[in-house]
């Protein structure tokens, strides 16, 4: 594996505004890469990408959108390595709530991923790679988080059922455990800091993961031309208690 591969490549990042997204971005930036950095909102890529570097492409891209995904694709040249880091968390019982809305946080997981894959097979180059992310909760589903156990298992096997298909291209998966990123703002509000340090004493490395240690995985993906059909898992151990 040699990281110089992605010189002069193309990387587009979808969700690459915030987290293991933007810790992947900013990778790729370093090692040569051409960076396409996307969000929902066009005015937050603009101002991330500008932070990342100079040359890194802002584009607009929400996967739960099929117009926004095929407009996106037109508007790009071929692209080399793809990392799809978008996808939200849900947590909500089941018998308190209708299952049409539990079931968009699965939708976008996983028929968001598969908008991605088809407008961008045609548009993606011949030894590319497209990576996805599952997460710890397809081994350890915590009570009410069963929409996301079901979103990252079926991500995961996204990476294994597409192989056949398109042997052209190369596809996988991380699977990070908790990770330090701003998805725990939005769930875990003020208590955050509190139980991700809890979190952190049950591992057996008692730590969480950093976005960059997650998205150090992502670019090992996309530079190893032998590895196709794999999921990494980024947990600290955490499947193992
Ligand atoms: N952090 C963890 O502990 C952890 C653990 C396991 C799995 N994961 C998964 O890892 C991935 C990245 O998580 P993170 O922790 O880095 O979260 P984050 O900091 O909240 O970043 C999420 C990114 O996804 C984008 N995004 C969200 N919904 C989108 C949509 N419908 N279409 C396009 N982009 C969308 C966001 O962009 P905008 O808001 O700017 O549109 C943002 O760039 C997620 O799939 C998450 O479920 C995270």
């Amino acid at each position: 594996m040699n990281k110089r591969m992605l010189k002069g490549k193309s990387v587009l990042i979808a969700g690459g505004s915030s987290g293991i997204g933007l810790a992947t971005a900013k990778s790729a930036h370093s090692l040569g890469a051409r960076v396409i950095l996307t969000s929902r909102d066009l005015q937050k890529a603009v101002r991330t990408a500008a932070q990342v570097g100079t040359g890194v492409v802002p584009m607009q891209l929400d996967i739960n959108n099929e117009a926004s995904v095929n407009s996106l694709f037109r508007s790009l040249d071929p692209v080399d390595h793809i990392y799809i880091a978008a996808g939200s968390t849900t947590i909500a019982p089941l018998l308190d709530n209708q299952l049409e809305e539990l079931l968009k946080g699965f939708n976008e997981r996983v028929v968001g991923s598969l908008r991605v894959v088809q407008a961008a097979i045609p548009r993606i180059n011949e030894g590319g790679s497209i990576t996805f992310t599952g997460g710890i909760s397809t081994d350890r589903p915590i009570a009410g988080a069963w929409v996301s156990g079901l979103g990252t298992a079926s991500a995961e096997q996204l990476a294994r059922v597409l192989v056949m298909e398109f042997p052209h291209i190369r596809f996988n998966a991380v699977s990070p455990g908790y990770t330090d990123t701003p998805m725990w703002d939005q769930i875990l509000g003020e208590k955050r800091e509190e139980v991700l340090a809890n979190v952190a004493k049950t591992l057996p490395i008692k730590k969480v993961a950093d976005p960059e240690e997650v998205a150090a995985a992502v670019i090992f993906l996309m530079c190893n031309r032998s590895i196709t059909g794999e999921v990494i898992h980024i947990d600290g151990g955490g499947r193992l208690v």
